[in-house]
């Protein structure tokens, strides 16, 4: 049977950037949008047209993920799912409904659903570091497949930072959980990113680069001379690794041994962001368009060998994606990149 894959969360950062891979490498693909106006901002992306999917690609409506029954249609006929969303946490969510409760209902949904799917081989949920390493990071480093005991699960969170690390947590072991017990015919597998940072084609001017770009908001308050009030897991991955490795996790041999989940992320400082943006961009820096900003790390250990392997040994590089973000701001002002 040929692929078809079913791309959740294609109206975000890390989902599009999919889409574009998968598209880009042949695959056809059906993605889910909250509404017919997300949908369409989808296919209608400059990105998405130069790349000509014609009916290779189909969007599908599901207003409420976290429905019971949500995904049964849009499954139908499909082989490989990428379930990718889910919300990352922000100051104004509510941590139990908007965090918690849609990242653990709307996994434990689709997989329900996928159940009932005869088509389905395989499963890619993905899903965050803080899953491997917890609310404080151990002093080692940890794996893709490594799990935090869970702790009771409490019925509030102190912020949507805590309600998003217990349910990415949750999460993971719910899925496992699912695989032990349920005893699918298709397999599932974890990508686990560090914070991704690089192009988001679904920015469209300069503020957006600032607001709705998920994770390169950090970026962007560390090169325009913004301050961070708490400090972030010091791991970051490549946006443009963490899509291939979906990608390339999708279609590993399920029978094949090795390893189920894959990590992607790199150690780092994020006090060098001003400096790789200087060293790329001086003349814009010397304008006064980038200032030095403080974005504090949280030091954090990982092994991402496995991903790294995967990608044929070599990950790109933190001035890479900083330079990348830096230059797209450049041009929604519409300034020369020199
Ligand atoms: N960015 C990172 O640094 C990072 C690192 C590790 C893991 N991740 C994980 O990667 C996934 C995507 O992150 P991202 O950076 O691409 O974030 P994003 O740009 O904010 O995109 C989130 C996506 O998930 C969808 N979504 C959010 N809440 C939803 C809900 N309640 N019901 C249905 N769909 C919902 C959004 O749909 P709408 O457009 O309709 O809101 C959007 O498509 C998340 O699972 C996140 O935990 C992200």
């Amino acid at each position: 049977m040929s692929t078809a894959f079913l791309i959740t969360g294609a109206t975000g950062l890390i989902g599009f950037r999919i889409l574009l891979t998968t598209l880009a490498a042949g695959h056809k693909v059906r993605y889910t949008a909250r509404s017919e106006d997300k949908a369409r901002i989808i296919s209608s992306n400059p990105a998405v047209r130069k790349l000509a999917p014609g009916d290779r690609l189909s969007s599908v409506v599901i207003p409420d993920f976290a429905a019971e029954g949500a995904f049964d249609s849009a499954l139908e006929g499909i082989t490989h799912v990428i379930h990718v969303g889910a919300p990352v946490p922000m100051p104004h969510y509510d941590p139990v409904a908007q965090v918690f409760e849609p990242t653990v209902k709307i996994s434990a949904g689709l997989l329900a659903s996928a159940l009932k799917t005869p088509s389905v081989q395989r499963i890619v949920i993905t899903s965050s570091i803080v899953s491997n390493v917890g609310l404080t990071p151990p002093p080692t480093a940890v794996f893709a497949s490594t799990r935090v005991p869970l702790p009771p699960v409490p019925s509030t969170f102190d912020n949507v930072f805590e309600a998003y690390v217990m349910a990415k947590m949750v999460e993971v072991h719910n899925s496992d959980e699912f695989v032990r017990t349920q005893n699918p015919s298709f397999t599932v597998s974890h990508v686990v990113p560090g914070y991704t940072i690089g192009r988001n084609e679904l920015v469209h001017d300069a503020a957006m680069m600032q607001t709705q770009n998920s994770s390169n908001n950090f970026m962007m308050v560390g090169m325009l001379g913004g301050e961070l009030p708490m400090a972030i897991h010091g791991c970051f991955a490549h946006i443009d690794d963490v899509a291939e490795t979906h990608l390339r996790v999708a279609l590993l041999d399920p029978k094949a041994e090795g390893p189920t989940d894959f990590g992607i992320a790199t150690e780092v400082d994020y006090a060098t962001i001003f400096d790789h943006v200087e060293e790329a961009f001086p003349k814009a820096v010397a304008a006064g368009v980038f200032k030095r900003g403080k974005v504090p790390t949280l030091p954090t250990k990982y092994d991402s060998s496995d991903a790294k392997r995967l990608l044929g040994g070599k990950l790109k590089s933190f001035k890479e994606a900083v330079v990348d973000v830096a230059g797209q701001y450049l041009e929604q002002l519409g300034i020369e990149k020199e």
